[in-house]
């Protein structure tokens, strides 16, 4: 048996220059969890050529959903930036990755750290009933340069407050803060400086950072990673994995 499956393009949405999305048909046997990466693909020249994408589609749906970037000189984005409907993309059988509930702490607070196309796994994990049974308050904060690559801001702040199945809780529990860097916007700053800072607090109305009642999930670049973990860490919160339950967990977003 082949290690990918051949899956068909049947939604493509381009949000800026620089980022799109685009939804696939999804085998019936392809099972995965909220908040796991896949290998995703093309064949060029021959060859499969693959990197490891976040699943913005949760395991609920019948098709899958993945939000890339575009790195002009990017061997894989360069081409699959290009695709259409009807196209067949190459689809990993075995999704994995770190940032699932099971890996963390039972806690009160759960906040869901992205930048760029980082937003991508929490997509699905905000879409998941499990995730507002654990926690109370879900916050969910999405830094970047500019308000065009807020992607899924006008779904997050709309339809999802509709949604047949995590709509009311969505309304109750889900915080979404977006922020921009490089532009004006109603708020702005790096996360990082926005937690030094406690501005964020201030603004959602919850208490700074606290290894007792606060979990973490973060996904974006290797500096936003290391910036982020040093905060904290600083804070007393732990690393969680597979093996062991901890306060905090991270994915590296796709960059190149
Ligand atoms: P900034 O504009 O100040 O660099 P990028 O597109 O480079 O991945 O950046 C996406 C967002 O992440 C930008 O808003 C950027 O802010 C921010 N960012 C970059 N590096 C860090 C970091 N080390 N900590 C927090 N945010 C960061």
């Amino acid at each position: 048996m082949s290690a990918f499956l051949n899956e068909t393009v049947t939604h493509v949405h381009r949000w800026t220059d620089s980022q799109f999305s685009f939804r696939t048909t999804r085998d019936p046997g392809f099972r995965f969890e909220n908040g796991q990466f896949t290998m995703i693909g093309l064949p060029i020249n021959g060859k499969p050529l693959l990197r490891a994408y976040s699943i913005v589609s949760t395991k609920y749906d019948e098709y899958l959903e993945f939000l890339s970037i575009i790195v002009p000189t990017g061997a894989l984005t360069s081409t699959l930036s290009k695709i259409g409907v009807g196209d067949s993309i190459l689809v990993g059988r075995k999704p994995t990755g770190t940032l699932l509930l099971d890996n963390l702490k039972p806690g009160k607070n759960l906040y869901l750290l992205s930048t760029g196309t980082g937003l991508a796994p929490f997509l699905s994990v905000v879409r998941d009933f499990e995730t507002y049974e654990r926690f109370e308050k879900v916050i969910l904060v999405h830094g970047c340069r500019t308000v065009a690559e807020l992607a899924y801001h006008d779904y997050l702040t709309g339809e999802l407050l509709q949604d047949e199945v995590v709509g009311g809780m969505v309304k109750n529990q889900l915080i979404y803060y977006p922020t921009v860097t490089r532009e004006e916007f109603r708020t702005k700053g790096r996360i990082t400086d926005l937690m030094t800072s406690g501005k964020i607090y201030q603004d959602i109305g919850l208490p700074p950072l606290n290894a007792e009642t606060d979990r973490v999930m973060m996904c974006g670049s290797p500096d936003m990673l290391r910036d982020c973990r040093t905060i904290l860490e600083e804070a007393g919160l732990k690393e969680g994995s597979q093996h062991e339950e901890g306060e905090y967990v991270l994915e590296k977003a796709f960059v190149g």
